[in-house]
């Protein structure tokens, strides 16, 4: 048998993202209408690529637990669970979400095409938890100043680091996402000197170095989210997104994570929220507050293809 095709987890970053998380509304009748825009989608986003090729449009699809409970049943993916808050120093919210569109390009007229062409496939279908327009901002910068998505893995590495393989063989060629929408408070950390913020990222400001260990914390956020188990390192691929709202004052992260298992996510993420040891938490949070969280599947394209079968 091939195997599978995986979906462009690892896809090149990109200027433009838009991030859409909806439920299906309780209705067996629309379980079809999902499953046959899963068999679609490559077509959709072929057609619409197609009219901006330079452009590299593509779109990651994700289905939440319930929504894989009602789709396509068992056999379940191994790590597929509703995503687990977490209470520590500081709260990770678990918030609703069936399917996740992520849809990246240059420009974002192809991104918003796409997603209007996906929601209108969708119809009465789906109610949309959240829509988020990520943006690039300033030589790859957050919000908060800080280059963001510099060790990253690339290439080969990247697909190690995501794609599923002979541990759930049924499921090869599948990843895991969870996203998290985070609201920072800009003028709180405008506030804190630079020095004391470069020890929470870990990395200088302006130059994007690494701080030497000796004078990293060992709260620093790259240190909290290194995570090394039996002397390997278990890396995700990060496409987080600046995005807001001007008039609103809101000012944010769309933080996207993928893996090859949901552990290695979760485990930075309680490293961050409970700390490590517990009480050594991730500083970022005292400026940074996640709105949404939710963990998907993403089945491989082949899969997708299959779905409505
Ligand atoms: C690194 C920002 C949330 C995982 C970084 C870096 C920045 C950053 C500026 C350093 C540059 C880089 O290597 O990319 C943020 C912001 C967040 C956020 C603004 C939300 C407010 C998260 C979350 C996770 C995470 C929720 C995981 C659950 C990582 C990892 C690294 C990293 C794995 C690389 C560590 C290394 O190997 O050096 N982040 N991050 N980040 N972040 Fe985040």
């Amino acid at each position: 048998m091939p195997s599978a095709v995986p979906q462009p987890v690892a896809a090149k970053l990109t200027r433009a993202a838009i991030f859409l998380a909806v439920t299906i509304k309780p209705n067996p009748e629309y379980d079809t209408v999902v499953r046959s825009l899963c068999a679609d989608l490559a077509a959709l986003v072929r057609a619409v690529g197609f009219r901006d090729l330079e452009g590299r449009l593509s779109c990651v699809m994700g289905i939440g637990s319930d929504a894989w409970d009602r789709l396509f049943g068992a056999p379940k993916p191994q790590g597929l669970h509703p995503f687990r808050e977490i209470n520590g120093v500081h709260h990770a919210v678990s918030t609703p979400g069936d399917l996740l569109f992520h849809i990246r390009a240059v420009p974002m007229d192809l991104c918003f095409e796409l997603a209007s062409q996906i929601m209108s496939r969708l119809g009465d279908a789906v109610a949309t938890s959240d829509e988020v327009h990520g943006f690039k901002y300033f030589d790859e910068r957050d919000l908060l100043g800080f280059v963001d998505g510099t060790e990253n893995p690339v290439d080969q590495a990247a697909l190690e680091a995501t794609i599923i393989g002979d541990e759930d063989a049924a499921f090869a060629g599948g990843s895991y996402v969870i996203v998290q929408k985070y609201l920072h408070d800009l003028t709180k950390w405008n506030e804190l000197p630079v020095e004391m913020q470069e020890k929470i990222i870990g990395r200088t400001k302006l130059s994007d170095i690494e701080l030497d260990d000796a004078v990293k914390p060992s709260y620093a956020h790259n240190a909290l989210t290194t995570i090394v188990e039996n002397g390997e390192e278990l890396d995700i691929v990060r496409d987080n997104m600046p995005f807001g709202n001007v008039s609103k004052g809101e000012f944010g992260t769309y933080f996207i994570g993928y893996a090859k298992s949901p552990h290695r996510i979760e485990q930075m993420l309680k490293n961050m929220f409970v700390g490590k040891p517990p009480g050594n938490y991730d500083r970022l949070l005292d400026f940074s507050r996640p709105v949404t969280g939710i963990l998907f599947f993403i089945p491989s394209a082949t899969f997708l293809e299959d779905a409505a079968n």
